[in-house]
């Protein structure tokens, strides 16, 4: 199953609700939510209360890319805004199995990230208690940046790991994603593409269907 989750932190937030419409009526199903604490990362976004308006005018998959020290302290709070996926940096988690398996637990999804620079060997343990593993393609913090090369092979060896131990675990890349990288990801094994920019800088609905097509026809 390959997805498009458009990422709202390249979204027009006056008109936030037209954004997210937008990318509805180009046929895609998830939706992707950066939450950024000041701390984890250099910048901050926004949190629940925007989380909770969003679920309330659309049905997309909410998947929350969660970019915040200790996000155990809000695994309740992000299910009861309308998170459908929580996803947790294991640089950010002290105890990441237990984390992954509260969220599981609370009846999300769960997700791990991992920096560019962080090494695969970091999850391997958790493999098996999570339906996706998030490799950063930028270092986090800002819509805009550029695709980190080497990154690529690292989605690579995730997807022959995911395979030697028969896991079916989704492979979502994030950051610097576009027409002239997407190929790339897909081709290493990624098959849930976030797209920030390349979606909303620009005319959103027919970024969406176009990037989509290309989806569909992979
Ligand atoms: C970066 C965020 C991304 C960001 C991607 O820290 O996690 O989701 O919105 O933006 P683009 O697609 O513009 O690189
Ligand atoms: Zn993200």
């Amino acid at each position: 199953m390959y997805q498009l989750s458009p990422s709202i932190l390249s979204a027009d937030f006056m008109k936030l609700g037209e954004e997210i419409k937008k990318v509805e009526e180009a046929g895609v199903e998830w939706l992707h939510i950066d939450v950024m604490d000041g701390i984890f990362v250099p910048s901050i976004s926004f949190g629940m209360p925007v989380i909770s308006s969003v679920r309330k005018k659309c049905s997309l998959f909410l998947d929350v890319h969660l970019m915040i020290e200790e996000p155990a302290r809000y695994i309740s709070q992000f299910k009861a805004a309308g998170a459908d996926m929580l996803t947790v940096h294991a640089e950010a988690c002290k105890h990441l199995d237990s984390t992954l398996y509260h969220i599981r637990e609370a009846g999300m999804k769960a997700g791990v990230a991992i920096n560019p620079a962080t090494p695969l060997c970091v999850v391997e343990e958790v493999l098996g208690i999570v339906d996706m593993v998030l490799i950063m393609t930028v270092n986090p913090g800002f819509g805009g940046q550029k695709y980190i090369p080497y990154t690529t092979e690292k989605v690579k060896r995730l997807k022959e790991m995911l395979k030697d131990k028969n896991l079916d675990v989704d492979i979502e890349v994030d950051g610097g994603i576009s027409k002239n990288t997407m190929d790339l990801a897909l081709d290493a094994g990624a098959n849930i593409l976030v797209m920030g920019s390349a979606i909303f800088n620009g005319e959103a609905k027919e970024n969406a269907m176009m990037y989509q097509n290309r989806l569909e026809a992979y």
